[in-house]
């Protein structure tokens, strides 16, 4: 049986929801916009605003000004007002700085692209999908690690047999142009395309995405040779890891990297690394999972450590915990494995102290009394 709002709250003018709205598809109709949820249940009449702060698509808080009474033959509707964008919820199975996630929405809010900038497995991929979700927008993943050419971010050029048994070139479309195009043939429709190790493609070709992320908002389009519009529901964010450890990476000059309001961001606090990783394992003892989480940030703390740990790290040692094999070990499993999961990323053995995986085991042993 569908939920109905009806019951549970008193609709009057004043009360506040949120709702998301789409383009109303009755053109007769004098309101340009319109939402059937008030809180995420059926309302008992169509929801219907001509505010112009409303996006198609995105979430909003709403204020009712207004019930009409229904016309014969129709529910009647109700007149809301645009009151807010609700905050960024994202669910529990991630953790974002409270900040960082006040930043984000304030960006994205003022159409500006993001950044993401931060150490191996801080999250910025997962983050990047999380932030479609609670925004209520398409997802486009783009890897830019394969961009040799500036046209490679909207097609490649790929051979194919013919049903004559010729050999002919075809340019292939990438999902951003698919998703650009779709953006504007259906502006009710919202994306938020990704441009993941944006630091890892030729510098060169870096240079073709430029145009679409300033005030041109334009690329072009290597399929018929025009340019093509960037629609304002499109979003982009990008994700680079920065620093000297990484060196499959290349420079982003100052002007690309102007093109985009910069987003630092670290590994989760102790605490939440413990209670993401908790949830995620519930079988594995918890005192197991702090002394793992424990470890794992004195290492990224120590400062003659010059690479970081990432959390898939923690993840591995927490998965191996779970399994069979390791339940039932004889003594304690957590050595070995801190050797292997988090010993094993780093050059050098961990019985080598002159190496920075011998480091590594020493920092480790300090760190939980091994
Ligand atoms: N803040 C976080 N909240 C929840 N999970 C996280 C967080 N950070 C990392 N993870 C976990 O760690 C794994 C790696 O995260 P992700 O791939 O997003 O890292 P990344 O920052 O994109 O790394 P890279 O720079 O190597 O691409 C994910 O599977 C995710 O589950
Ligand atoms: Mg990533």
């Amino acid at each position: 049986m569908p939920r109905d709002a009806k019951k549970s709250v008193s609709l009057e003018a004043g009360f506040e929801f949120e709702t998301v709205f789409y383009s109303n598809p009755k053109k007769e109709s004098s309101y340009r916009f319109r939402a059937t949820h008030i809180d995420g249940k059926r309302a008992p009449k169509v929801i219907l605003s001509n505010d112009s702060r409303i996006q198609p698509g995105q979430l909003c808080r709403v204020r009712v000004h207004s019930i009409q009474k229904p016309a014969a033959a129709e529910r009647g509707s109700i007149v809301v007002e645009f009151v807010s964008i609700p905050k960024f919820r994202f669910d529990d199975s991630i953790y974002v700085d409270p900040v960082v996630s006040r930043q984000l929405q304030a960006m994205l809010e003022s159409g500006l692209n993001v950044l993401l900038d931060g150490p191996q497995g801080c999250g910025k991929t997962f983050l990047s999908r999380k932030i479609a979700e609670a925004l209520g927008m398409e997802y486009v993943f783009f890897n830019c690690s394969p961009v040799f050419e500036a046209t490679d971010f909207l097609a490649s050029l790929q051979m194919r047999g013919t049903s004559t048994g010729a050999v002919e070139t075809v340019w292939v479309p990438t999902d951003i142009l698919r998703a650009l195009d779709s953006a504007k043939r259906e502006p009710d429709r919202r994306f938020l395309i990704f441009l993941d190790e944006f630091n890892r493609c030729r510098e060169m070709a870096r240079n073709g995405i430029m145009p679409a992320l300033d005030t041109t908002r334009k690329l072009y389009n290597p399929l018929d040779g025009t340019s093509i519009d960037i629609a304002d529901n499109v979003l982009w964010v990008a994700a680079i890891n920065n620093g000297a450890q990484f060196t499959g990476t290349t420079n982003v000059d100052p002007a690309q990297l102007d093109r985009f309001a910069p987003l630092k961001m670290e590994y989760p606090p102790d605490k939440e690394e413990i209670r993401l990783l908790s949830a995620r394992h519930p079988d594995v003892n918890r005192t197991q999972i702090e002394r793992v989480v424990t470890a794992a940030n004195a290492v990224r703390r120590a400062k003659e450590i010059g690479v970081d740990l990432s959390m898939r790290a923690t993840e591995e040692v927490c998965i191996l915990l779970g399994h069979p094999n390791f339940e039932e070990f004889d003594g304690d499993p957590l050595p070995h494995l801190l050797r292997a999961s988090f010993c094993g990323r780093f050059a050098g053995r961990w019985n080598d102290p002159a190496s920075d995986a011998g480091l590594v085991w020493q920092t480790i042993v300090a760190a939980i009394r091994l």
